[in-house]
């Protein structure tokens, strides 16, 4: 495997082949936590990796260098999945500076026992030389917690950009023209949805800064590091920070005897009569990951529940929720359901919708126990008229 970033730079994380739950995301391709090794006239150690995977990153380390000559413990970012290595690295890495923001320290304190640590605080701006190379750091304030930075190498061009850029993605390949580009834009896409989409107006500020700054290599925190196809990723998050609208409607699900499935079934046949990107979740088949990196870039959604016990179903609760965390914008759209000897389900589920700032086009299409073909045909029309609102939006 090819680690070598540029003379004297190189990956030395972990691939974490086997995660599939990262605070909720499912990780169906893994993972990697990506640490850097910067070897000059000093050296300086860029991140760590998750606790129990420390003793792998000490091992590449100590390939390349010994761990007492490390000088530098660069820190961008405090959650343990780049930080929880470092009480290992730091308990034998003896002479080396912990380089952090004073909120990462902060940050640090509370997690770690960091009595004996030596530190050296940066700020926005502040440079440490290496020898031939710099090390110039960066604050991301929300990129992705308050605490994170940049570092950049000016000599080559280099980024350290955290969780930015990043994708949960295993692979044998480190480097973007070693894999497929496909899979690393939809796990970037899929990482962005998951894992900072509440973020996209500091990250629009970062975007702002990068483009000003000469980059040849985004070396982010997870996933394949950026050499070949700079523009494309950066182009994409120029979308995505935007949250800029694709002509797609989405009919999302949960079903109980399949009332609520067959009135999703006539509003996507609707929303198919137009030529667009039209796609159905059902809630209990496709995971809440899916379905944020779907409403990503969605301009129009119709979603719905059977009423269980006066409210909607726990499956579609669980989605709502953990969307209505990530904050999609400018969504437009409605609710519907089916229900029982009492209403609840479609109710809540506009109740969602609202709270998640969805400009509600309509009253919530709801039925009692089964649609009958009048039913069909008002979900058909609202498919319909869903599909002109996403070819209206840009
Ligand atoms: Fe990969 Fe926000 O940690």
């Amino acid at each position: 495997m090819n680690t070598e970033l540029c003379d004297n730079i190189d990956w030395v994380g972990y691939i974490d082949w086997g995660v599939r739950d990262f605070h909720g995301y499912r990780t169906e391709r893994g993972s990697t936590y990506n640490a850097y090794l910067v070897r000059d006239d000093k050296t300086a150690l860029i991140d760590t990796v998750k606790a129990q995977f420390v003793e792998r990153l000490m091992s590449n380390v100590s390939e390349l260098t010994d761990l007492s000559k490390v000088d530098y413990v660069v820190c961008n970012h405090a959650e343990p999945d780049h930080s929880g290595g470092l009480p290992s690295v730091m308990s034998v890495c003896r002479s080396a500076e912990l380089v952090c923001d004073a909120k990462c320290q902060k940050a640090l304190n509370m997690h770690y026992d960091t009595k004996d640590w030596k530190w050296k605080i940066v700020k926005d701006g502040d440079s440490i030389s290496l020898g031939k190379r710099t090390l110039t750091f960066m604050e991301t304030p929300m990129v992705h917690w308050p605490e994170s930075m940049f570092t950049y190498i000016p000599e080559e061009k280099l980024l350290f950009s955290m969780d930015a850029f990043g994708q949960h993605y295993a692979s044998s390949h480190r480097f973007d023209d070693e894999d497929t580009l496909d899979i690393i834009m939809h796990e970037a896409k899929t990482y962005y949805a998951n894992i900072v989409m509440l973020f996209g107006g500091p990250i629009a500020r970062v975007l702002d800064k990068a483009s000003k700054m000469d980059i040849e290599i985004i070396a982010p925190s997870h996933g394949i590091i950026w050499r070949e196809n700079i523009d494309v990723i950066m182009s994409a998050y120029q979308d995505w920070v935007t949250q800029k609208q694709a002509r797609k409607v989405l009919v999302i699900y949960d079903t109980m005897w399949k009332s609520t499935e067959k009135m999703a079934k006539a509003i996507l046949a609707g929303a198919m009569e137009q030529n667009i990107e039209a796609r159905l979740i059902d809630v209990s088949n496709d995971h809440m990951t899916v379905i944020a990196a779907e409403i990503l870039d969605a301009a129009v959604v119709a979603v719905g529940s059977p009423t269980l016990n006066k409210t909607l179903m726990p499956a579609m609760a669980a989605a709502l929720t953990y969307l209505k965390g990530l904050g999609p914008a400018r969504k437009k759209g409605f609710a519907f359901g089916s229900y029982g000897w009492s209403k609840g389900g479609a109710r809540d589920v506009e109740g969602y919708l609202t709270d998640m700032k969805v400009e509600i086009l309509r009253e919530a299409i709801e039925c009692q126990f089964v649609p009958t073909e009048e039913v069909l045909e008002e979900c058909y029309e609202a498919g319909r008229m869903l599909a002109e609102k996403a070819m209206a939006s840009e």
